[in-house]
């Protein structure tokens, strides 16, 4: 066997690429890579293949062997595992590490805890800089503990559900690690869903349980989270407990025999509580995501195949390392927060960021003043940040230390190369490694990025699948893997790997249906991708109507605006834009017996907004909404999204074949509602 071939069974996929390709825009593993200058040697340095060699000599060709390795080596056990994987997507029931049973709390927390108790933590990055603070491992674990034990106090046991509807503060961690302690599974949902999405969330999860705060600061406003919680749970009728944290300390209504102080509850019970021993396969967290049927997928995430996922994915994508304080810049209540801000980098053993602000808050020096402050070495944020802070203007981060960073991640969406470049050269200073990590909600960690020190990169492409991920582009026409280089269809999974979502929660059929169903025998990511002539591959975005950003699916917007008593029918699609990449545009058409009373169209669109606002969440009101007499269809009634997709992009001219529509038309008056009104 050659030295390649052994590279290539490892890695599943196309092998890395032997010589480093010619190309102008090809950047090689940066200094602060290098191990010199008192900064860590990495994990995987420019000889990787000897590393992946290496392997196969000790565990042999087959991935499966090598996450078994990793399994008994990254993760704490008190009953080990016999059997590495059971199932595959064919059934559907994967199942890794079987037998084994361990605590996530105990992972992320009581093991450092013995090593170094006074280690920080997390690091707290208040909204207001001055009320930041450093959390040692030891309080986490105290805080974590009485957590536990309040919620054991209210009967929570092993396998109840229990939401967390908590916007950035540090004690989130402390929420979703109280109920891994006592076998729990958290349910978070991002603090910017409204009272309906909330009250939704809970409910399909049956929660008893909720955990909240009183009110969120952000970019200097308050939020009020207790009114929204208060507005979801007049229809939560299972829920008989809410712990309320105190973040401002604002009077807050209360309802008394219901909600309870956080600070009071915990002040009544021990400071330690043990760990309940979990099955690998026990679920571990539930989160939701967008649904191209517009409802959304509770995405149930195993305790096992999670955490090793998590844990190497920190250790190898970003190369940490134990001194490193690593800042994930996304919300908990998401899966990026719940991966990169709270699991990876405490089963670490690393010092993780919990960064209340917004970058620009109180300027767009935010970011930089936060890394010069706490030396941070890792900086990790999407796209739509980047962009943002690069029109601010460059003078916010030129006058910048920075020297402290070794790897900068991007996440979300493909990152534009100027907005890659952006990054790379004033963040960076050209001496970094940049990470463009390609992943989703239901792989848990990352499955297609660059390895830092290792893998030369090209700005705009994830590069290569990570370790034992076995990742593929297939024709969505054939079904069948396109061999080779320059060749672009839809990715895909050819083997489960351990950190894979396991089902859809109550619904395990849409679970095979969206992801096991399309391609049999493949997992299917939603994603188009295309492999470059370098082998090196390229992320194209969702082909199933989601937005990115937020991951918003254009259906969930659909089913929002629907609900008005007022509109007829609905189409919305997604555009590119330059900040956010992209942006929902919404047509709407009224009922003809709906009568607008004197209400100027704009006071529609303004009123149909803010009914997007309290469906979904602030952050999903379309960008606009145009009222329109007609939608294009075809004769058999089926909305043309894509008409409307390439008139808003401005290719209203570029149309192609119109003959299935059934009233041509209708797309002059979308033409001339569309030039008028963007
Ligand atoms: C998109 C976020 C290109 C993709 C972790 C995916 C990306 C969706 C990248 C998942 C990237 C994420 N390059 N596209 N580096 N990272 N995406 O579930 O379309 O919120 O399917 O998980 O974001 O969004 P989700």
């Amino acid at each position: 066997m050659s030295a390649t071939e052994t590279v290539a069974s490892v890695h599943h996929v196309h092998p890395l690429p032997d010589s480093v390709p010619e190309s102008e825009d090809l950047f090689a593993p940066p200094p602060r890579l290098k191990g010199q200058d008192g900064r860590p040697k990495p994990h995987i340095g420019p000889d990787y293949k000897a590393y992946l060699n290496e392997w196969v000599k000790t565990v042999g060709p087959d991935s499966d062997q090598w996450w078994s390795e990793k399994a008994k080596e990254c993760l704490d056990w008190y009953t080990p595992f016999k059997t590495v994987r059971a199932g595959g997507f064919e059934d559907g029931d994967v199942q890794w590490f079987p037998e084994g049973t361990l605590n996530a709390s105990y992972n992320c927390l009581d093991r450092h805890y013995y090593a170094n108790s006074d280690k920080t933590a997390i690091i707290y990055e208040a909204d207001e800089a001055d009320e930041s603070r450093e959390i040692s491992y030891g309080e986490l674990l105290r805080e974590t503990s009485r957590v536990a034990n309040v919620l054991k106090s209210w009967g929570v046991k092993k396998g109840d559900a229990v939401s967390v509807y908590l916007p950035m503060t540090w004690q989130a961690a402390a929420a979703f690690l109280a109920c891994a302690r006592v076998g729990a599974v958290h349910s978070a949902v991002f603090a910017g869903f409204s009272a309906e999405s909330l009250r939704d969330r809970v409910n399909d999860c049956e929660c008893r349980v909720l955990i909240t705060t009183d009110e969120g600061r952000r970019g200097g406003k308050t939020i009020a989270t207790k009114a929204i919680v208060d507005a979801a749970l007049k229809d939560c009728p299972l829920v008989e407990h809410v712990l309320v944290l105190r973040r401002t300390g604002n009077d807050v209504p209360i309802t008394k025999g219901r909600d309870k102080w956080w600070d009071e509850e915990c002040a009544k019970v021990p400071a330690y509580c043990p760990c309940e021993p979990m099955s690998s396969e026990d679920p571990l967290f539930i989160l939701y995501t967008s649904g191209s049927t517009g409802k959304p997928k509770g995405v149930v995430h195993s305790t096992a195949g999670y955490l090793l996922g998590a844990y190497l994915t920190v250790k190898y994508v970003f190369d940490v390392h134990s001194d490193d304080k690593f800042a994930c810049m996304a919300d908990v209540g998401w899966i990026t927060g719940h991966t990169y801000i709270v699991y990876g980098p405490l089963l670490n053993g690393v010092t993780t960021t919990v960064f209340e602000s917004t970058p620009i808050y109180p300027t767009a020096s935010r970011y930089w003043d936060f890394v010069d402050k706490w030396k941070a070495t890792h900086l990790y944020t999407a796209p739509t940040a980047i962009r943002l802070l690069r029109r601010m203007g460059e003078e916010h981060v030129k006058n910048h230390d920075l020297s402290s960073l070794r790897v900068l991640g991007s996440v979300g969406e493909p990152i534009n190369p100027e907005a890659w470049h952006w990054y790379n050269d004033f963040a960076g200073k050209n001496q970094c490694a940049i990470v463009d990590t390609y992943w989703m909600t239901e792989t848990g960690s990352i499955a297609v990025t660059p390895l830092p020190g290792a893998i030369s990169t090209k700005p705009g492409s994830a590069t290569f699948p990570f370790f034992g991920m076995d990742v593929d582009i297939i024709d969505p026409q054939t079904g069948k893997v396109l061999e080779g280089n320059d060749v672009e269809g839809v990715l895909v999974a050819k083997k489960p790997w351990p950190s894979l979502a396991r089902t859809v929660f109550r619904d395990h059929k849409r679970y095979l249906e969206t992801y096991m169903k399309p391609y049999p025998g493949y997992f299917f990511f939603g994603d188009g991708a295309a492999r470059d002539s370098d082998g090196y591959l390229w992320i194209k975005g969702r082909v199933d109507g989601d937005v990115s950003g937020h991951r918003l699916s254009t259906a969930e917007v659909e089913s929002a605006l629907i609900l008005h008593k007022g509109v007829a029918e609905t189409a919305v699609v997604g555009s590119h834009d330059d900040i956010t990449g992209q942006a929902v545009y919404a047509f709407v058409t009224m009922k003809p017996e709906f009568d607008l009373q004197g209400t100027k169209e704009a006071d529609l669109s303004k009123e149909l907004a803010i009914q997007v606002r309290k469906v979904i969440g602030p952050f999903a009101a379309p960008k606009k909404i145009f009222l329109v007499s007609d939608l294009p269809k075809t004769r058999s009634g089926k909305i043309m999204r894509r008409i409307l997709r390439k008139i808003v992009a401005g290719e209203g001219d570029q149309l192609g074949d119109l003959s299935s529509i059934a009233d041509p038309g209708v797309v002059d008056d979308i033409k001339s509602k569309v030039a008028g009104g963007k």
